[in-house]
């Protein structure tokens, strides 16, 4: 048939560079509302991942923004445009005063990209200090500082002017959430790092982090953590990357950046954002201080980019930052995002596989463990869970055992109900199971195994 066909073709023309969700039954989505998505039969999925998605998919106000100045305009930066500069002071007005210079671009990669070129240019260094299983995006510059892509290339991996520091992980980490200050010594060893890196001549342009650590395994840094690697960077004449791309934009409630969790008394010297920004529309943002826009500008390369800030791109910013304040989005990841680690807290009580919940608002993290002692990471039980009725979830962080919860901010009690009630119901079938295979080992309270073979028949692959 046709449609055979179409999708034989796509299949070869994409499928070796496009991995799909759930490959062994893929969904075919073909249209989404608030937190909802629906397949070609019509039926529902809860979506609980799509952080770019961010005010609810397909949100009229959004659609009706970029339509309408679709209809009228669309071109680049160089003529005067009004959505421009009432973006950029829209923006501008959710961070700290010295934040004040914007770049707009069009993606989370691109806007990290830029970030590095602003921190080199600004003192001429060049090296980078990045987290441990970070990701920062898909171009060459990001791939070289995104150990969750370049460890996967073996030792050749890593630059010389990389420097991986420790994941302030307190609950898998060195220093742990019974240290008496775990934000200090996690900075000390940053600060090890650049000692260790100017003993061999090398200096820093830039420390760069997540406000909070996504696909590194939903990590919520302590306080004050980066108030302490600012100052040791910025004495090594380097500057502080906030990569805001998949945590900003109210998602953890109380804050409108992930960054402000750390406290009032840290501002880093660039933030960069994306996902979010246009609720699914490809446009991103680079904000950082006057004094490095003008080291940038003093270099005598002039900066274009032919779809950064343009009107159509700004339109739709502008009404997703409205639909955010309109909604009490915020209020509503506080209140919902509680809800739902209240509820996933019960179940850790219930479920000895549960071996920590943690989150902020509405970015949520569930580490998987066969034994909560050794937290030995539960990787196939975390792949086995996200196979929900019905819902999407997904499961990230480098043992691939962390339950990631970031759906769009609409999403409700109930959602967090249904979820929740279905994580148990799997947990509950796994242990049955567990207990009719192996009923010798499940005496061992608290510690969960998981074969591949009972992954395989309650997955029904047998
Ligand atoms: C933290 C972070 N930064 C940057 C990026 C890159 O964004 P993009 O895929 O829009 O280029 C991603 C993408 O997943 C990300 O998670």
């Amino acid at each position: 048939t046709v449609s055979d066909k179409h999708s034989q073709t796509s299949k070869d023309a994409i499928r070796p560079s496009c991995k799909v969700f759930f490959a062994k039954d893929p969904i075919k989505i073909v249209r989404a509302q608030g937190q909802y998505m629906y397949d070609e039969n019509g039926e529902k999925y809860l979506d609980c991942i799509n952080n770019v998605a961010h005010v609810g998919h397909s949100h009229p106000d959004v659609i009706k923004a970029a339509v309408k100045q679709m209809e009228l305009l669309n071109t680049n930066s160089r003529f005067l445009h009004d959505n421009l500069v009432q973006y950029a002071k829209r923006l501008t007005a959710t961070l700290p005063e010295k934040l004040s210079i914007c770049y707009f671009v069009n993606s989370g990669s691109e806007a990290n990209d830029l970030a590095l070129r602003l921190a080199r240019q600004y003192r001429g260094h060049q090296d980078v200090i990045t987290l441990d299983h970070a990701y920062h995006g898909h171009v060459s510059s990001l791939i070289d500082i995104s150990p969750y892509k370049f460890n996967q290339l073996g030792k050749e991996g890593k630059k010389e002017f990389v420097h991986v520091a420790p994941s302030p992980d307190i609950y898998r980490g060195e220093y742990r959430e019974d240290h008496p200050d775990a934000a200090s010594a996690y900075a000390d060893d940053v600060k090890k790092i650049i000692e260790e890196a100017e003993k061999n001549g090398r200096k820093i342009a830039a420390f760069i982090a997540e406000s909070m650590q996504s696909c590194g395994g939903q990590i919520i840094p302590p306080a004050g953590y980066f108030q302490k690697v600012a100052e040791y960077v910025h004495k090594a004449g380097g500057v502080f990357i906030a990569d805001e791309v998949q945590v900003g934009f109210g998602r953890v409630g109380k804050h409108f950046w992930g960054f402000q969790l750390q406290g009032k008394d840290f501002v880093p010297d660039i933030v960069t954002m994306g996902k979010p920004i246009g609720n699914g529309h490809p446009m991103s943002c680079v904000v950082t201080t006057r004094e490095i826009a003008e080291a940038f500008g003093a270099s005598g390369l002039e900066y274009f980019n032919t779809f950064g800030g343009n009107p159509v791109s700004c339109a739709i910013g502008l009404a997703v930052l409205n639909a955010i304040e309109k909604e009490d989005l915020q209020g509503n990841a506080i209140r919902v995002g509680n809800y739902l680690t209240e509820l996933l807290n019960k179940q850790k009580e219930k479920h000895p596989l549960i071996g920590d919940v943690r989150g902020i608002g509405l970015f949520v993290g569930v580490d998987l463990v066969k034994d909560q002692l050794r937290r030995t990471p539960a990787t196939a039980e975390a792949h086995y869970i996200v196979h929900l009725d019905r819902i999407l979830l997904s499961a990230d962080g480098p043992h691939r055992n962390i339950l990631k919860f970031k759906p769009p901010m609409c999403f409700t009690m109930e959602d967090a109900k249904l979820v929740v009630d279905q994580i148990d119901e799997l947990l509950t079938g796994m242990q049955l199971a567990q207990c009719q295979t192996t009923p010798k080992m499940w005496k061992h309270k608290g510690t969960f195994t998981f074969s591949t073979h009972l992954y395989r028949v309650l997955l029904g692959h047998n």
